[in-house]
């Protein structure tokens, strides 16, 4: 019987996946560089240094690690401009449902997320106070798809590994999760995440086929 669920933020539980997009997008283009959407695939769940050594990387270009520095957190400030204007509608489709419906059954939450800005959206969302524990992604030594996030976030729910279901928009969550050991719930695209043991377009209508787990 499974006694955890742990939730992504971005792009699960609302569609910020769309506002880092954005920001990138912004950014490249004022640098010149190429960014497009399968790009933009390879830097879901990745941190965000990293996140333009990608798109350096996709566009054959090096720069220093202060102007790396300088240009993220440039990309960052775009972000935080998007997101200030989140409320509870941007709770997408299911979210609510799903999380009232796992509290009832006695499941502990958590939230593990690569985003700095992940306690600015909670509480954006207004939800910050339905999970049990929110991981603190400046604590984290190995991002996605390391394990580390996971298990970190399954210790302090105090549920084994193999007692949790993730809920991943990114390959690399997913791989994240089956490294962790733990049941991984894909949201999204079938072929971007192949390794999930499941994978939905949304969370509507997930519940009954999660009483098969919990
Ligand atoms: C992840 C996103 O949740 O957080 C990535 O999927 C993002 O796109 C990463 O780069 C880090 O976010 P932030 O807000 O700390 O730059
Ligand atoms: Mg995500």
């Amino acid at each position: 019987r499974r006694k955890g669920a742990i939730f992504d933020l971005d792009g699960v539980i609302t569609d910020t996946a769309k506002y880092h997009y954005l920001a990138w997008k912004r950014l490249a283009s004022e640098l010149g560089l190429y960014f497009d959407e399968k790009i933009n695939e390879r830097l879901k769940g990745i941190g965000r240094l990293e996140s333009l050594e990608i798109i350096l990387e996709e566009n054959g270009q090096n720069f220093s690690h202060q102007e790396k520095e300088y240009y993220a957190n440039r990309k960052n400030q775009y972000y935080v401009e998007m997101i200030k204007n989140i409320t509870p509608k941007d709770i997408l489709p299911g979210v609510t449902n799903l999380i009232a419906t796992l509290k009832a059954w006695g499941v502990k939450l958590a939230v593990a997320s690569a985003s700095k800005n992940a306690p600015t959206v909670l509480k954006n969302l207004r939800i910050i106070e339905w999970f049990d524990h929110v991981v603190d992604a400046g604590r984290i030594k190995k991002g996605k798809p390391d394990p580390e996030i996971f298990l970190v976030a399954a210790q302090n729910i105090g549920v084994k590994p193999w007692e949790c279901v993730g809920f991943e928009d990114s390959a690399a969550g997913i791989e994240a999760l089956k490294r962790a050991g733990m049941l991984a719930v894909g949201i999204g695209d079938k072929e971007a995440l192949k390794d999930a043991d499941l994978v939905v377009k949304d969370l509507t209508f997930i519940t009954p086929i999660l009483e098969l787990f919990f």
